[in-house]
Parts: C-alpha cells; structure tokens; sequence
C-alpha cells in the first residue's frame, strides 16, 4: 500500500490551536484533556481596564507585595542590581499596579529607575499613582509582553507576575523577556499555580495553572541557567497559590540549568 503524507491530516481541536489546557487525567492508555480558548488580547485589555480601580486594592488584600518578597531575596536579583550599579535597569512587564516592582524596591538599599509595561493603559495609570505614592520613579508604557518596545540586553532584570498564564504560549513571552535580558542578568517569573484556588482563577480568567515541572521545563528548553522556584504564598483564603520561578541568563553558550530546589518542597523535576 502506498500512504501519500500529503494527504493525512493531524486531528486538530475545533477550538484551534491557541488553547489553554485547563486539566487532564490519565485512565489507563487513555487522556482525557479539557483545554480553553483564552479571552482574546481586546477581550483581556478591556476586562483589566475595567478592574484597574480595584486591582491595587485586590493587590492588598492578597498582600503581593509581602508574597514577591521572599521569592525575589532568593532569586538573586538584589546582588545583579547592585553590580549594575546606578544605572541598573528593571522591567516589570504587566505591571498592573505595580505590586512587583514595589516589592523588588522595598528590599533594595538604593533607588533605582524602574521600566513598567502593560497592555491596559488603565492599569498604567493606577501604576503611575501607586509607584509615586511609594516614592519610586517609573518610566511606563503600553506595550505587549510579545512585543516589548526595548532593545536586545538591555535589561539587568526582566520579570513577571501573574502575566504569562493568561497565554496561550506562554514560551513566546519568555523568550521575549530574555531577548531585553542582558547576559548574567536575572528573570524572574511568578504563576498562578496548581490549586484550590488556582482552579478558581483559571475558571474566571482562563488562564494556565502551571506545575512546578511545566515552569522549570519552559526555562530549561530557554537554556537559561540557575534555575529556582519556590511556591508564594498569598494573603487572604489564597493559600499557596502562586509559584515565582527565576533563572539566569548565561553570559556565554548554552546554559548549565542547574536547578535549586526549595528545602521543603516535595515535587522533584525529573
Ligand atoms: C493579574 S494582573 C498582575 C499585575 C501585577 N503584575 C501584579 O502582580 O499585581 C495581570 C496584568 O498583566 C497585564 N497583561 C495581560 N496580558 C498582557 C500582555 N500580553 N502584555 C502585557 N501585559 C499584559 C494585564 O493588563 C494586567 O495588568
């Protein structure tokens, strides 16, 4: 029997490619996988910028800033800035109100400028108030996270909080983020997690939520190097619903990917 290749078709969802797997379950040889299309790039825009009045407010009653904290002392940014000197540079990318960049100044002995990005010009102006009122300078602009309007290395470091879940490629957005990253500079990541309360996020805003072992793949395969991850805590019924991951961009060749493992965290990466 001859096959034409031409002719076989992978099967594909009627949904399209770009989908968010929500959950899956092994029976046996079997997978059973339920993903969702995200909300469309307007769709999101207009829903963040209907809830910026109220995010800095949401921010507080989960206490962000205390939760980024801890993970941002382990990630190693403090001393990279601190070598970088005065002129050390920070990208917040979906800054929203600004909870991460806030956090990243409250544990750095020296005022430094900060680079925000967002798509919800809303969310940028709630940031714009919320960053002055805790006297920091902040240079912010509208722009998407797949497209950040800065040259290649020109960052010491580039982070993330609750942003890349809302992707349906959330890889695209990292490789971005290392494309400003300059080489030794630290990436700094935080995802909603898998959880009680993660299923609750991604039921009202169909996003990922990501396991420990997804997270470090989608560093490892960006040849990134001093890769860590540690579980966040959040405030209210919250729980540990979040999960901040952070790695080093290699100052040359491909990265060694050395993983460190929180002392007390059961999952281990394969
Ligand atoms: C859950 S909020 C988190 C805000 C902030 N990082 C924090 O931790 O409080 C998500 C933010 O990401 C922004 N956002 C969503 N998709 C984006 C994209 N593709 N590019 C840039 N920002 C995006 C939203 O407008 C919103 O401000």
């Amino acid at each position: 029997m001859k096959l034409n290749m031409q002719t076989v078709r992978p099967l594909q969802s009627p949904l399209g490619p770009k989908t968010i797997p929500m959950t899956s379950h092994w029976f046996g040889s079997w997978e059973v996988a339920i993903n969702r299309r995200p909300h469309a790039q307007q769709d999101l825009t207009r829903r963040y910028d209907a809830a910026s009045e109220s995010w800095a407010q949401t921010s507080r009653r989960f206490q962000l800033e205390t939760a980024y904290r801890t993970p941002l002392l382990a990630c190693g940014a403090v001393s990279v800035l601190a070598d970088a000197g005065p002129d050390a540079r920070v990208l917040d990318c979906g800054i929203g109100t600004g909870s991460l960049s806030i956090a990243l100044s409250n544990i750095l002995p020296d005022p430094i400028l900060y680079h925000g990005i967002d798509v919800s010009r809303e969310m940028l102006v709630t940031a714009d108030a919320e960053v002055r009122r805790a006297g920091m300078s902040a240079q912010l602009e509208q722009a998407d996270i797949l497209s950040i309007p800065y040259a290649d290395q020109y960052f010491d470091v580039v982070m993330a909080a609750h942003v890349l879940e809302h992707l349906p490629e959330p890889q695209r957005a990292l490789t971005e983020m290392i494309r400003v990253l300059k080489p030794g500079g630290v990436l700094f990541v935080c995802m909603t997690r898998r959880s009680v309360f993660g299923t609750f996020i991604q039921l009202r805003w169909r996003t990922w939520a990501v396991s420990e072992q997804q997270g470090v793949t989608w560093l490892r395969d960006c040849h990134l190097e001093n890769i860590g991850f540690q579980p966040v805590s959040l405030g209210s019924c919250a729980g540990q619903a979040s999960v901040a991951f952070w790695a080093q961009k290699p100052v040359e060749g491909p990265g060694r990917a050395q993983i460190s493992y929180p002392a007390t965290h059961e999952d281990r990466v394969p």
